[in-house]
């Protein structure tokens, strides 16, 4: 990390949710022609948490993960600074950082939104972490949190098997700068292919009123599986190695390999790709499907609960998505 910095950043605590729903690929072969075999040798997944229940949103999974956080960092709300809520399925397109703030008091905390998909908590942990790092902020509470399946097409097998819900957050916290824990990112966008993966708005094509206004719709969630595979088993190993590099830290530093959590066949080409071992990798999508921008603090919060993770530990957290856009941020354990 430049010199420059004003003061350290590192992570203090992580929280997570997800819905209480759990839905196993037996139960999703009653409603499309596939089957546990297919799904689990495929992508690894055998059952993902869906929101269910009326006027449940987004925005009480953020809730749930970000109170977590705060009583793990024994802080007050009205300690944070900033909240970044990275999220693609907002229940408001304005934004839904701001409600967050509201529920869990943080009045004088500045609320926003990052749209960046699966990348989204790795943005978010890089964008706070600037605002740490350049003294202007002390304590951050980051959140990725998705809803996918309110987007999903629930007919369609290719893309419904994959996703589930969940939420994610971390408080970041100012320290010395001998202490920062953010060592380096690597971030990167290819607007050419957005059309690989997305959810579109769509206007209708014919206007019922004089002034000749259109106005539409967005449509289900849109995903060429094979070329978004492709993408990330060549770009994010090399997003890993510039990251690293630009730190003087190999892959043999590394301890362990916390990618977006989309599918165990990425998973494992990806460490292979680097020559990382298999044991490194941490992957809780058997349970979870992808998650989106909860993917990654998701599975960092189930890896400290289980004491995987210790001081001093070097991580490479890598998101992939939606954009298209990847990214990577080395961090080094130091609670
Ligand atoms: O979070 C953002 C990042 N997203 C990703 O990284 C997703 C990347 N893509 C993938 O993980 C994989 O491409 C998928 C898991 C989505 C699909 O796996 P695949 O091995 O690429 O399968 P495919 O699309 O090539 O399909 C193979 C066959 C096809 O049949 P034919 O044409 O060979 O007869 C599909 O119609 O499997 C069929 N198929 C299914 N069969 C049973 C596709 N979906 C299913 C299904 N159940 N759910």
């Amino acid at each position: 990390m430049k010199s420059s910095i004003m003061q350290g950043a590192r992570i203090i605590s992580i929280g997570s949710a997800v819905p209480d729903l759990c839905i196993n690929n037996t139960e999703i072969s009653q409603i499309v022609e596939t089957s546990d075999e297919w799904i689990v040798n495929r992508t690894g997944i055998k059952e993902r948490r869906i929101l269910n229940g009326i006027n449940q949103s987004v925005v009480d999974l953020a809730y749930s993960a970000s109170m977590e956080a705060l009583n793990k960092a024994k802080m007050h709300p009205l300690e944070i600074d900033l909240i970044i809520l990275a999220t693609s399925s907002p229940n408001d397109l304005f934004g839904s950082a701001s409600q967050i703030q509201a529920k869990i008091g943080a009045y004088k905390a500045v609320a926003f939104d990052i749209t960046a998909a699966c990348s989204g908590f790795v943005l978010a942990i890089v964008t706070a972490s600037q605002f740490i790092q350049n003294g202007s902020y002390k304590n951050i509470l980051i959140i990725g949190a998705d809803v996918l399946s309110k987007w999903i097409d629930w007919s369609d097998r290719k893309t419904c098997i994959l996703f589930g819900d969940g939420a994610g957050a971390a408080i970041m916290q100012a320290c010395h700068k001998k202490d920062n824990a953010i060592l380096g990112f690597q971030l990167n966008t290819d607007g050419t292919k957005s059309n690989q993966l997305s959810i579109t708005y769509k206007e209708n094509t014919d206007s019922h009123n004089t002034l000749k206004l259109f106005q539409g719709k967005f449509q289900y969630l849109s995903m060429n599986g094979q070329e978004v595979y492709k993408f990330a088993v060549s770009k994010v190993p090399a997003s890993i190695k510039k990251c690293l590099n630009a730190i003087q830290l190999s892959a043999k530093d590394v301890n362990w390999l916390l990618l977006h959590q989309a599918n165990q066949r990425i998973l494992n080409a990806v460490a292979q790709r680097l020559s990382i071992d298999n044991c490194k990798i941490i992957s809780n999508l058997s349970k979870y499907g992808n998650t989106s921008a909860a993917s990654i603090p998701l599975a960092l919060d189930e890896a400290l609960k289980s004491n995987k993770i210790i001081k001093e530990d070097i991580i490479v957290i890598s998101g992939f998505g939606a954009g298209l856009t990847w990214g990577t941020v080395v961090i080094k354990w130091k609670c």
